[in-house]
């Protein structure tokens, strides 16, 4: 029941992190709701509530929050197997964007994830997907190729990975 308890320590993780007003920190499951309404205004194949809920509800999976005062302004999802971090999905809400957060969330989460003894960080991006591409290539991330038709509506994907290897 370690895994369970450790998902609402937030010391465990050296969260919380601040920058100016907003906090990262382990996002609750009152928080679900927030996410799933993000997801809706922001992903062509969002995931529901209940999906967030049983993705949240697994040991691997660690979901981050970044909030001012009570309101979610982001938060990323991301699922260890074995060395490796990969991302769910991360979003910044519209009112929030160009701020720098969604690099402060990504390096928060690469934190919790050097914590968790993870080594890389790795996901996969709609080739449309510019301002994702652009900010992972400023965090050092590496595109490692093409994935043909990845997404459900046939879109490609630009396979990412940023190491997490000195970060300890
Ligand atoms: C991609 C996303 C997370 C970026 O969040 P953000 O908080 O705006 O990003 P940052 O402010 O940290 O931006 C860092 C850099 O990324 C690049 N960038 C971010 N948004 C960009 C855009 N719309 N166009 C071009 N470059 C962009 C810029 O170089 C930016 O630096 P700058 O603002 O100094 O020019 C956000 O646009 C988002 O949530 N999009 C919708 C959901 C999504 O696509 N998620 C990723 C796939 S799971």
């Amino acid at each position: 029941m370690l895994w369970l308890v450790n998902k609402f320590r937030d010391s465990a993780f050296g969260l919380p992190l601040c920058n100016g007003r907003f906090t990262v920190s382990l996002l609750r499951p009152r928080d679900l709701w927030q996410v799933a309404w993000l997801e809706r205004q922001n992903f062509p194949e969002p995931l529901s509530f209940w999906k967030l809920l049983c993705l949240w509800l697994q040991p691997a999976t660690t979901y981050l929050a970044l909030k001012e005062g009570g309101r979610l302004a982001a938060y990323i999802g991301f699922q260890a197997y074995g060395p490796m971090a990969h991302t769910i999905s991360m979003c910044v809400a519209p009112a929030y964007r160009r701020r720098g957060l969604g690099k402060f969330i990504q390096q928060a989460a690469d934190q919790v994830a050097v914590r968790r003894g993870l080594r890389w960080f790795c996901g996969e991006v709609r080739v449309s997907n510019a301002a994702q591409l652009k900010m992972l290539s400023e965090l050092g991330w590496q595109k490692v190729g093409v994935v043909p038709r990845f997404f459900a509506n046939g879109e490609d994907a630009v396979f990412v990975l940023g190491w997490l290897e000195g970060r300890r």
